[in-house]
This record gives structure tokens, sequence and C-alpha cells, in this order.
């Protein structure tokens, strides 16, 4: 006989675990179901946080090599263990994986480790080697997320030609890497290995890296990266692979003649596609669309009016915080709140060194949607804490609508660039002005002056400059 709850969620990344616990402490009887042993999705497992682990570590080393001397610290003899740092990586992993699983606890949400699939619109069936059980819901949320894409004349087997997954998990660093894709993935992992000696080079099909980025601030990233050694063929496509015992030889095609590369291993970081196989879906009348994202209405129902989906697996940017801010909102709607999801302030973030985040609309975006734009920048070159800390690289641009006077977008490139950007998310959420966050009394010395003087250089009235 069927296990009956008022709420299950199938899976356990950021969108899933995040509103099961969240429906939990509404009163809801809530399961949650996900194939994988552990906890925690995509995001915990195999991509936010064991890539940051690696990127935090390889940062510290590549600061000390570059800065070092200029700080004052002798680093001459300095070493790196790379099993350390997996191992590190690991244990970051697990500690995050157990603290969701002690949240469920405390929270009573029942876990059912196992592959869910529809039966029907309310029954679900869940496999676990040769044991099924069946779960009947009256709410069902859609949480199964993404996975990476491959090309079809290079399949992944994570130990030549990876996918995030393997990159994050090579038993050694390779003498040379080659990354097809210059996206978040491409940019975050080429700099791991490239700060640990690895030779790596980037192929990215578009003029440009990361898209999705603000043309002055990707411009700038690329030049930083070269800088730091990473090689980029823009413009370029790989057009053959053989793939041999010890190497890897790829002939890319672009701009340039045709020309071959070799490397140990290859990552393939052309972008992730939402992941619904296996779920039964056709049985109960969803239909993904044609880049199988699931179709929802703006309360994230699918065809089904107690079918929800979130996260990675519905059409938008693929971030784990979108996903649980989806998640959430799921769980409130169905107790009767009315929550919005401000899709406009939700930041983004790549990890590299220096770091790159955004929010809101760019200047491009501003001024095809017909906004009459208002842009202000500051740089960090400019600002004493930066100076002190010796992180003079990178930049604040902020955009708004000269209309209103409100900020439509805020752009940074530099250190902690990922928590500077909180301050963006807050005016956007609030909805503030340009002349609100020109005249905001930042700390001195510190790096959000830069976004204030940003502001006030919009206003066009600049202290420092
Ligand atoms: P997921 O986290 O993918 O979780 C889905 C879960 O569903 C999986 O555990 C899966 O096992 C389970 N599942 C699927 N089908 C079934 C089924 N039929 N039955 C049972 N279980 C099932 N985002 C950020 O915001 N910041 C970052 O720094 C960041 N870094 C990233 C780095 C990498 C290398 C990668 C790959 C991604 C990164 N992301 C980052 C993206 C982020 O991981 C995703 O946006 C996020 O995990 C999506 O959450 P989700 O809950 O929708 O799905
Ligand atoms: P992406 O969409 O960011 O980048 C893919 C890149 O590959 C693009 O620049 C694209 O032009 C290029 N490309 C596509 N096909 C190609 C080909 N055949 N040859 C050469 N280049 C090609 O996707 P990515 O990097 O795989 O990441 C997937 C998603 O995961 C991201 O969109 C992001 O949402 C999420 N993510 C978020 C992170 C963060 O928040 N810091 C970190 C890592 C991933």
């Amino acid at each position: 006989m069927a296990k009956h709850y008022e709420l299950a969620i199938i899976g356990a990344g950021p969108g899933g675990y995040v509103a099961a616990i969240r429906a939990a402490q509404l009163g809801f009887k809530t399961v949650c179901i996900d194939k994988r042993e552990t906890l925690g999705g995509t995001c915990l497992n195999v991509g936010c946080i064991p890539s940051k682990a690696l990127l935090q570590s390889t940062e510290l080393l590549a600061r000390v090599q570059r800065n070092g001397k200029e700080l004052g610290i002798d680093c001459s003899d300095l070493r790196y263990s790379f099993r350390q740092m997996m191992d590190r990586k690991k244990h970051v992993v697990k500690s995050l994986v157990d603290g969701i699983a002690g949240l469920f606890k405390k929270n009573q949400v029942d876990f059912i480790q196992g592959e869910a699939e529809f039966i029907n619109p309310h029954l679900l069936k869940v496999k676990k080697g040769e044991q099924t059980e069946e779960i009947e819901a009256d709410s069902i949320i859609l949480a199964t997320g993404s996975e990476p894409i491959a090309l079809p004349f290079l399949p992944f087997d994570e130990r030549q030609i990876v996918s995030s997954t393997g990159a994050l998990s090579l038993p050694q660093v390779p003498e040379r890497l080659v990354v097809i894709g210059g996206g978040v993935i491409g940019v975050e992992l080429a700099s791991v290995y490239s700060r640990l000696g690895a030779s790596v080079t980037v192929v990215e099909m578009l003029d440009h890296i990361c898209p999705a980025m603000d043309k002055t601030l990707s411009k700038q990233l690329l030049q930083v990266l070269q800088k730091q050694g990473i090689q980029f063929h823009l413009s370029t496509k790989v057009a053959t692979a053989v793939v041999q015992p010890d190497e890897v030889i790829l002939t890319i095609e672009g701009n340039e003649e045709l020309r071959n590369l070799s490397a140990q291993v290859v990552l393939v970081a052309v972008g992730r596609r939402p992941y619904s196989s296996g779920l039964g879906l056709e049985k109960i009348g969803i239909q993904p669309d044609r880049r199988g994202f699931v179709p929802v209405d703006a309360n994230l129902r699918t065809a089904h009016s107690h079918i929800f989906a979130i996260g990675d697996l519905i059409d938008g940017s693929m971030l784990a915080h979108r996903a649980s801010e989806e998640g959430v909102a799921v769980v409130e709607w169905l107790k009767g709140g009315q929550p919005l999801i401000n899709y406009m302030a939700i930041p983004n973030v790549i990890y590299t060194d220096p770091e790159v985040a955004a929010v809101g609309m760019t200047e491009q975006d501003a001024r095809e949607a017909g906004l009459a734009v208002l842009v202000g920048t500051s740089f960090f070159k400019g600002n004493p804490r930066a100076r002190c800390s010796d992180e003079t690289e990178g930049l604040v641009k902020i955009v708004g609508d000269q209309q209103s006077g409100r900020l439509v977008g805020m752009h940074i490139i530099g250190a902690h660039a990922s928590e500077l950007i909180a301050e963006g998310m807050m005016a956007m959420q609030k909805r503030a002005t340009l002349k609100e966050i020109g005249e905001a009394p930042n700390a001195h010395p510190t790096l959000s002056e830069a976004i204030k003087e940003a502001a006030l250089h919009a206003l066009g009235r600049p202290i420092h400059l």
C-alpha cells in the first residue's frame, strides 16, 4: 500500500531540500526523494561547493605566489599538496551534506533514497535496486535539476573527456588541459588547474567569454585570465577529436587556420540541460519544451495544478539560490501565502580571481529595453582598501534608469565581488535609487566605497575623479 504525504519533493538539491525544510516548518507532512546517496544535489555534491573549495585553495596559492613578495611575505619555498586540496574539498562537501541530513531530522522531513517515477499524477514509484515503494501525495514538486551537455563526437568517460564532475575529482593535475566552452564552469575550472601549473587552453565558439556578462566586464575578465597564463581561442570550435590511450588530439577551427591541440584531459563545459529522464512525465501528460525545460505558469505550476517544477528543471538562470527561492515560494503558496520572487534581484557570480558579480540588467539590456540609462563606474585602483590589500584590479559599474532614478543593474569585477553584490541585490529588491546608493554612508576604508562612488559618478557628481 502506498504511503501518503501531503507533499512529495523529487530531488534534494538546493531547490528540493530547502523546499522540504520550509514545508515541514509550515506543517506539511513532507517526503523528499533523491536517487543520490547524499543530500544536496548537484550544488553540494558536484557543483557549487566542491568547485568553490578548490577555487579557494588555489586562489590562496596563486595570490601568495603573485603578491607575496609585494606584501612582504617570503614564499620562495612555496609548495602545495593536490591530495590535501582534494581531501579538504571532500571534507567540506561531507560536512555540508551531513548538515542537511541533520536539518531533515530536526524538521521531521522524511528522506527516501531512490529513483522516483510517476505511476499517475498523484502516485509515485520509488526504485532502489530491486526494491520499490509507492508514495501518494496531495502535491508534488519536481526539482530534478540538470545534467552536463556532451558533444556528440566527445562522449564523457570522466577520465580523459570529463564533465565538471570528473574535473572536480581528477587523480592528478594534468600537464595540459583543454576546456571546451568559455562559460562559467569553463573559466572557474580553467582557473583552478592553471593555478596548479597545468597549461590550460579554452576553446570558445563566441567572440567573447561568459556570454551573459556585461561586455565591458567580459573583456576585462578575458584580459586578466590571459595575463594569468590561460590561453583562449575565441570564435573557435572543435572540429574533430582523436582519443588515444594517454592523449586527446583535437582539431580546432575558427578565425585562425585549422590547427591541432593536444591534452591529457579535455573538459567539456558547453552548458547544462534540464534533467527529467526516468520521471515518466509522458505518462501524466507533462511535455517538456524542445530544450527539455518543464513548462510552468507564474506560480510554477505544471500542466497539473498540484504538480510544481522549480530550479534547473525550468527555464531561467541555473543557479542554486534561484532554485531555493522558487522552492520556498511554492510551499508558501501552498500554505496560502503570496510571496513574490523578484528575478531581477537574483545575483550571479563567477568565482575567478578577480571575481565577477552582477545583478539586474546589463547596460546593453537596458538600452535594448528602451531605457534612457545613467551609467557610472568606479575603479578599484582608486579605492584605498583595494590599495591596502593589493587587489586593485577591476571596477564597479552601475546602470540606472534616468526617468525613475532607480538602479536597474550593478556589475562588479574585483576582489570579493561575490560579497559586494549583496548591496546591489538589496538595492534591486528595495527598488533603491542611485541617489540613495550614492548617499549611503559606507565604512572607510572598504571596497564597498567603490559602489557609492560609481553611483555618484552616474549622477554626475563623483568625489574621487
Ligand atoms: P540539483 O541540484 O541538480 O538537484 C537535483 C537532484 O535531483 C539531484 O540530486 C538528482 O540526483 C535528483 N534526481 C533527478 N532525477 C531524479 C529522480 N527521478 N528521482 C529521484 N531523484 C532524482 N550555482 C550557484 O548558484 N553558484 C555556484 O557557485 C554554482 N557553481 C556550480 C558549479 C558547477 C561545477 C556546477 C555543475 C553547477 C554550479 N551551480 C552553481 C549551479 C547549481 O549547482 C544548480 O543551479 C543547482 O544545483 C540547481 O538546483 P536544483 O535543486 O534545481 O537541482
Ligand atoms: P555556460 O552556458 O555558462 O557556458 C557554456 C559556454 O560554452 C558558452 O560560452 C558557449 O558559447 C560555449 N559553447 C557552447 N557550445 C560550444 C562548442 N561546441 N564549442 C565551444 N564553445 C561552446 O555553461 P557552463 O559553463 O557549462 O555552466 C552551466 C551552468 O551552470 C551555468 O549556466 C550556470 O548557470 C551554472 N554554474 C554557475 C556557477 C556560478 O554561479 N558561479 C558556476 C558553474 C556553473
